[in-house]
């Protein structure tokens, strides 16, 4: 992350600015309760499917919206299941097999929680048994997924909100404002890094003891991956193999696209390249530990996306906008503004002249800009907003899902919008995996 002390130094050095202090503003979060108490009877009933490490966050914070209760839960390792229980109660429906969770009449909504390869085959069986989703980021492992969801979700009717918290984030909303303001002028450029430097950062999730094909529906698991026999690694740290995962674009590179394009307005890029590799994490996965990629928008910015697992140094993860009169920077739970008046004329570079040329090049200079007089480096003005303590961006994403559940209107994240953020950040495995530059057109969603 930018911090102020670095980002000061980076605008220092560029700008040659002087600080005038950070002006730090709170930002509102609404109101957690209803205005009205909601009936036992009216309860939306939820059932969760992949309870992992995501589902099982997931759903703690989607119970806390009032009016959600969990009924049924299905997962692939029965210590998940047991773990539900311990968690949710005794009363709560437990399956290997999420066919038997939408085939039940008290399940109105589901989360979809597991492996990225099977988040469009649930999605879709879930909306055509009628159920409203919530699909964990990326929505799709392959671009080809992408249509049917979108199609399902209209011909269903059923609302579908895609995993990408940030998009509810009052950090988000006030950046998007900000920019719409015109606060930091003409969008030049957009760069975000997310570097990490722990095992955990690396997808090494712990294995438990008792992994084995007994206690792990390994079959139910692969679906339509490739068949290899029993290996627990792939069932717990999937994201290392690009069968089950989405490497690297899919798992972070996509909340840097639904940051971007939320707080935009973007649909998306036209052109993709990326590079990268497998640096330090010679485990046996196939997925890079090393990405970059960059990204032409037809509104006239480029977006520049980093991660890697392998950073000797500090954790950190941020995203920078660069315009015409200023910079907007998003880090944890707050977005600022740094702002330097732009200058007014060009300035002289004559020290290298004769005196004579020099004096001549002065003297023009003087009457072609009269209010001129030597000044020092220009303020930076910096206007912090900051969300309050704890404030968590998915409370408001799972509010937005069951208001929308309950009135049928839109969701800020729909499968348009989880499209165009999954199907723009897997242009980069595709950039890879091909040696070449893709296209996409944004607005009809599909490769060139
Ligand atoms: N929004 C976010 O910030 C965020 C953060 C982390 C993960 N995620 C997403 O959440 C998803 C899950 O990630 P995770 O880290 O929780 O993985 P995980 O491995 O901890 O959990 C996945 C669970 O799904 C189960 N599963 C696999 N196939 C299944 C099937 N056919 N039916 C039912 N259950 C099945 C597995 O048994 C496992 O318990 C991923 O798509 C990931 O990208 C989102």
């Amino acid at each position: 992350m930018l911090n102020r002390r670095n980002f000061l130094k980076v605008a220092g050095s560029a700008t040659a600015a002087t600080a005038l202090g950070v002006k730090t503003h709170a930002l509102k979060v609404l109101p957690l309760n209803p205005a009205a108490p909601i009936a036992a009877n009216d309860h939306i009933q939820l059932a969760l499917i992949g309870a992992g490490i995501q589902g099982q966050g997931d759903t703690k914070t989607a119970v806390q919206v009032p009016g959600v209760k969990l009924v049924a839960v299905a997962d692939c390792y029965n210590g998940r299941l047991e773990h539900s229980k311990e968690l949710w109660g005794n009363d709560i429906f437990t399956t290997r097999d999420y066919k038997e969770i939408l085939a039940r009449k008290d399940v109105d909504a589901a989360i979809i929680g597991t492996p990225d390869h099977w988040h469009k085959q649930i999605a879709v069986d879930a909306m055509k048994a009628g159920k409203d989703v919530y699909c964990e980021k990326p929505m799709i492992h392959a671009h080809s997924e992408g249509p049917e969801m979108i199609e399902t979700a209209k011909s269903t009717n059923r609302i579908l909100q895609i995993g990408s918290q940030r998009v509810s984030s009052i950090v988000y909303a006030k950046a998007k404002e900000l920019l719409a303001s015109g606060a930091i002028g003409q969008l030049n450029m957009v760069s975000a890094h997310w570097d990490r430097n722990s095992s955990m950062g690396a997808w090494n999730y712990t294995v438990p003891l008792d992994a084995s094909p007994e206690t792990c529906d390994w079959d139910r698991f692969l679906g339509t991956a490739p068949r290899v026999p029993f290996n627990s690694e792939h069932f717990f740290q999937w994201r290392k193999w690009k069968a089950y995962g989405t490497g690297v674009a899919g798992d972070l590179f996509v909340h840097l696209f639904s940051g971007t394009h939320f707080i935009t307005g973007s649909n998306g890029p036209t052109r993709a390249m990326a590079t990268g590799g497998l640096r330090f994490w010679k485990d046996g996965r196939d997925a890079n530990d090393v990405l970059m990629g960059l990204f032409d928008y037809p509104q006239g910015f480029n977006l520049s996306l980093r991660v890697n697992f392998v950073d000797g140094g500090e954790e950190s993860e941020g995203l920078v906008f660069t315009g015409s009169e200023g910079t907007m920077e998003i880090g944890y739970n707050f977005v600022s503004v740094s702002r330097t008046p732009r200058e007014k004329e060009p300035g002289l570079m004559i020290g290298t002249y004769t005196e004579a040329m020099q004096k001549r090049i002065r003297d023009a200079y003087h009457e072609r800009y009269p209010a001129s007089h030597p000044s020092g480096p220009p303020a930076v003005a910096v206007e912090k907003y900051a969300a309050p303590e704890g404030y968590r961006d998915s409370y408001d994403h799972f509010t937005n899902f069951f208001s929308a559940v309950r009135s049928r209107q839109p969701v800020v994240e729909d499968a348009v919008f989880g499209y165009r953020a999954a199907g723009a950040a897997l242009l980069s495995n595709l950039s890879i995996d091909h040696g070449m530059v893709v296209k996409w057109d944004p607005e009809t969603m599909k490769l060139v």
